[in-house]
């Protein structure tokens, strides 16, 4: 299809590129070549036309004018003993990496700066010379997500989101002991302060089993993981993810939905043996604004309509935004408040009166209100239980749209799911902790509390179990202190 021979460097460099004398070269400092090896010829061919179409220059053959190789399939090993045969040598402006690189630039138009995780890297390379010196000792990781600072910044996406893919897939399964070590895998990367650039920075990080490293390792050596895709295309991980996105539907009912044959909402709505309850039913009715997330600017429009209704029945009531908000999330799936009411037992008439502010206002769309079950004699509990005993509700509330409206249904309101919680005041910070999240990092402060310090923690209590005492807190930097723990900060806990 190409001139096989050509004259001079410097002809073919444009003759090349030019295709039929159509395309051409628009960036100069690059030019590519894609290893046919596991690519194959008819894909590089392919391949090479729409680069070319798209102003890139290629180099049929491994010169000295190549910039950036581009490989897909072939184990690192494997491809750098070609590169070194064929007397390629690593260089400052030459760049080996993943076909990931160039489909982005395909798309982008443009060659993208090739990123830590575009490259694959020589494995021969002795490691000591690339590491960070100035970077912390990995060793120096805690193996608890209440001893790491976990911010937004996630600079191992790539890989945590492989190993969620993971996790998630085994508690659909209703395997959550696995699944936990492909969690905890993932909150250790997500504690990191740069991307991991080798396997072998992963040696001594705390929690990454050989499971989790293989598929990092994979990841390194072709971009993804074959297990990973096998997962993202299974029927059964797709269809239970599909039905446990609605609200009040968990891993057990979506798995008897799928037992059952059905693959999608409209065979669900329409089986005559399925029996929605009430929670199910506001799920689907609500479904297309419920699954879109919630905005940050979303949150405070809510917390001004939340705080209008608590206040107006207990003006020295407060109202504060917790859960994945609280920790400089910029999107939620719902948005969850805590009040605080200064005068014991108000905490349990407070929401059902805000609830029936909010049918008034004409606002509620659903409402599951559960009351204050705690009773002080039955602490310390010594089950972890998902749930505390307060007051609270789990609403769908419409949320007046800013500019646009939906016309097609004649409405200015979007449904968004809101939590509310009303701890006694004196139980406060221990609620507010607790409700904060994430999970994980709630989890491991609780295993942390047990298993270091011999203390059982929940949302209700901290309590000494070598002095048979409670410990009281008014604020969360009590608790940290209760535990002998560094005081870690909402939006450093996003482990
Ligand atoms: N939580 C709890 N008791 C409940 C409900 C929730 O302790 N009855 C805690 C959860 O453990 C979590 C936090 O409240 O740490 C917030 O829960 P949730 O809204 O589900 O998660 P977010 O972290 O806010 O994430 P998202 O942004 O998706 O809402
Ligand atoms: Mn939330
Ligand atoms: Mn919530």
């Amino acid at each position: 299809m190409f001139p096989k021979a050509l004259p001079t460097r410097k002809r073919r460099r444009t003759e090349v590129a030019s295709v039929g004398g159509r395309d051409e070269v628009k960036f100069r400092d690059v030019t590519l070549f894609l290893v046919e090896k596991r690519m194959g010829k008819s894909r590089r061919n392919f391949l090479s036309n729409l680069a070319r179409s798209k102003g890139f220059c290629l180099d049929d053959a491994l010169s000295a004018d190549v910039t950036h190789v581009v490989s897909e399939g072939n184990a690192a090993q494997e491809l750098w003993s070609w590169l070194e045969e064929q007397g390629f040598r690593e260089m400052q402006d030459k760049h080996v990496l993943h076909i990931s690189w160039f489909t982005e630039s395909m798309s982008a138009g443009r060659p993208v700066p090739p990123e830590i995780r575009h490259y694959i890297q020589n494995p021969a390379v002795d490691q000591r010379s690339r590491t960070n010196p100035s970077a912390k000792p990995e060793s120096a990781l805690s193996p608890y997500a209440c001893q790491r600072r976990t911010t937004m910044d996630n600079h191992n996406k790539i890989f945590t989101d492989a190993l969620e893919v993971l996790a998630e897939n085994l508690e659909l399964g209703g395997n959550q002991g696995p699944s936990l070590a492909f969690r905890r895998a993932a909150s250790v990367l997500k504690s990191l302060p740069a991307a991991l650039r080798h396997l072998q920075e992963t040696q001594h990080l705390p929690c990454l089993g050989e499971h989790s490293r293989a598929i990092i390792e994979e990841i390194f050596e072709y971009g993804s993981s074959s297990r990973v895709e096998e997962i993202l295309n299974d029927e059964r991980y797709r269809t239970m993810k599909l039905f446990s996105s609605v609200f009040g539907v968990g891993p057990k009912t979506s798995e008897s939905w799928f037992c059952r044959g059905l693959r999608s909402f409209e065979q669900v709505l329409s089986e005559p043996s399925v029996r929605l309850n009430r929670m199910q039913t506001a799920g689907f009715l609500f479904y297309e604004d419920i699954s879109k997330p919630v905005s940050r600017t979303e949150a405070s429009a809510l917390k001004i309509i939340v705080e209008e209704a608590v206040i107006s029945v207990n003006p020295s009531a407060t109202v504060s935004i917790t859960g994945g908000f609280r920790r400089g999330k910029e999107f939620g799936h719902d948005v969850d408040f805590i009040i605080k009411t200064p005068e014991a037992g108000q905490e349990d008439v407070i929401l059902t009166a805000v609830i029936e502010r909010f049918k008034s206002q004409n606002i509620l769309l659903y409402s599951d209100f559960q009351e204050s079950t705690f009773d002080l004699r039955q602490l310390p509990t010594h089950c972890f239980e998902a749930m505390d005993h307060y007051s609270k509700c789990f609403l769908i509330i419409k949320l007046k749209r800013e500019q646009e409206t939906d016309a097609r249904a004649g409405r200015d309101w979007r449904a968004v799911r809101v939590d509310l919680v009303a701890p006694p005041l004196e139980r406060f910070a221990y609620a507010l902790l607790g409700w904060t999240g994430s999970t994980l990092f709630e989890r491991d402060l609780r295993r942390f509390a047990r298993l270091e310090r011999g203390k059982l923690l929940d949302n209700h209590t901290l309590y000494d179990k070598a002095t048979n005492t409670f410990l009281p807190a008014n604020t969360e930097e009590d608790i940290f202190a209760h535990l002998g723990l560094e005081y870690i900060e909402p939006w450093q806990r996003n482990a």
